[in-house]
């Protein structure tokens, strides 16, 4: 079924969208953005011409004019008396399994499986039968694999007991149970400035007012601006990545590890910090874990990067009484972790080390040729190595990335442009670009880059949102 998309709603999720050039332009422009980058989808019906014109005081002629456009650019389906569809154009020529159409699709920073996974697949098949006379519903996890997770933490230092974790479909999953338990309305939260897109997602789906505090790949955290922030809105929650943070790569250092988690615990707001790429590491060593500093933090981990983003098994680690809390509240928003991904998921923790050095080689491979490859075709983008994780974090100086991303689907390439992972339109000149993909498909993508680069890079029209650092 269609989702219908209000006019109402369409006008938050536009902004500022006005530019120099004619308005019908800069406003196709804008809805074709807000298209790439997932915020309205594919299918999606947009408001009627008269009610968006309301919505955005503006003449009926120019959203005719505007939703003209992207029509005539293959970006709108109207049929007479059912609405105007929003699509994305080339889906027919397709390629990947799941993601017909896009044949280099660098919009998802997430790896390929690890080799032993279909082997330990075969495994769990095996010990299905002795599982088959439970009920199934599992709103907590198998005693197995949350002991597995809990020697997990011991291993990195931090005492954990197995009723101290709770096994999620995913890390993503985690943060929405964590959210609706811990949050009410009317309070703060604090994020990081760039954050995690489906984080910020999470936030506003439940109204949160959203403070964010910047991480620059210069200067790493700011402390003293979160601190600020934590003193003067006492935000309920704060959502951080403290290793091989997503989008920029970064690790928060030890000492601000421990200061940030001791001003949290004095000041009571509950710091969630996401752990999915905290087993990325190329060539940066072990960290402590940030709850190793204070006992409050909910710790969210998930196998979607070390192992495979289709496992669909994460966690959330913290006191007992909160995951006591999460698992009353669970069955409102799902009724368990399917018992074959988890046992799967036993015999994945019992091969870690392997799965773990397997996946580094293969990233450290990654970044050197998307390093070399960027240095080469684009020595004008600024970019810092990273010692984990997924992305490259790339300042394409002039160049607006919306517009990139825009241009690059039509040769085939997914991108997710900078503002996506900021909030105020942010980071207009900013690129994610993840290098856990083959060498060829690198190759291929650096191409289309360096192709376009000089472009876009000229056109203002193509510029809708407004960098802010
Ligand atoms: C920082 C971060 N958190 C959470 C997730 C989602 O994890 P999962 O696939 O386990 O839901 C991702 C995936 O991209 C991520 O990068």
């Amino acid at each position: 079924m269609n989702t219908f998309v209000t006019g109402r709603r369409l006008a938050r999720e536009l902004g500022e969208w006005r530019s120099n050039g004619p308005a019908y332009k800069a406003l196709a422009e804008r809805i074709r953005v807000l298209l790439l980058d997932g915020r309205l989808a594919s299918g999606a019906r947009l408001p009627a011409e008269r009610e968006l014109s309301q919505a955005l005081e503006l003449s009926r002629t120019t959203v005719a004019a505007a939703y003209s456009k992207l029509r005539d650019d293959g970006f709108l389906d109207s049929v007479r008396g059912s609405g105007s569809t929003l699509r994305l154009p080339g889906r027919e020529r397709g390629e990947h399994a799941l993601h017909p159409g896009l044949p280099l699709d660098f919009t998802k920073a997430t790896a390929p499986a690890y080799p032993g996974l279909h082997a330990a697949y075969a495994a769990a098949v095996e010990e299905l039968p002795a599982y088959l006379s439970h009920d199934g519903f599992d709103l907590v996890g198998l005693p197995d694999l949350r002991e597995a997770i809990a020697q997990h933490y011991r291993d990195r230092g931090l005492p954990t007991s197995a009723d101290q974790v709770m096994v999620t479909v995913g890390a993503q999953h985690a943060l929405n149970l964590v959210t609706r338990t811990l949050y009410s309305p009317g309070e703060r939260v604090l994020v990081e400035q760039p954050s995690y897109p489906h984080a910020l997602d999470t936030f506003s789906s439940v109204g949160a007012r959203v403070l964010a505090f910047p991480v620059r790949q210069d200067t790493g955290w700011d402390l003293p601006e979160a601190l600020l922030q934590i003193r003067r809105a006492a935000p309920s929650l704060a959502f951080l990545m403290p290793d091989f943070h997503n989008p920029t790569g970064m690790s928060m250092p030890i000492h601000e590890r421990e200061y940030l988690a001791a001003a949290a615990a004095r000041e009571g707001t509950v710091l969630v910090v996401d752990e999915t790429t905290a087993h990325l590491d190329i060539d940066r060593g072990a960290m402590p874990p940030m709850a190793a500093f204070n006992p409050n933090i909910l710790t969210l981990g998930s196998l979607g990067k070390v192992a495979w983003g289709g496992l669909r098994i994460g966690w959330v680690r913290g006191p007992r009484e909160v995951v006591a809390q999460l698992l009353r509240n669970r069955p409102a928003v799902d009724l368990g972790t399917p018992l074959l991904e988890q046992l799967v998921a036993v015999h994945l923790f019992r091969d870690w080390p392997t799965m773990a050095a397997s996946r580094s080689a293969e990233l450290r491979r990654g970044r050197d040729t998307a390093v070399e490859l960027l240095r080469e075709r684009l020595p004008q983008w600024q970019l810092q190595v990273p010692d984990g994780g997924l992305n490259l974090w790339i300042n394409t100086e002039t160049v607006s990335s919306s517009a990139l991303a825009l241009a690059a689907r039509t040769h085939g390439l997914g991108l997710v442009p900078g503002p996506r992972f900021g909030i105020d339109g942010a980071f207009e000149r900013y690129l994610r670009l993840p290098f856990c993909y083959a060498g060829e498909e690198l190759r291929d993508a650096v191409d289309i880059l360096a192709e376009l680069a000089g472009e876009v890079g000229s056109d203002p029209l193509r510029m809708p949102l407004q960098a802010v650092i």
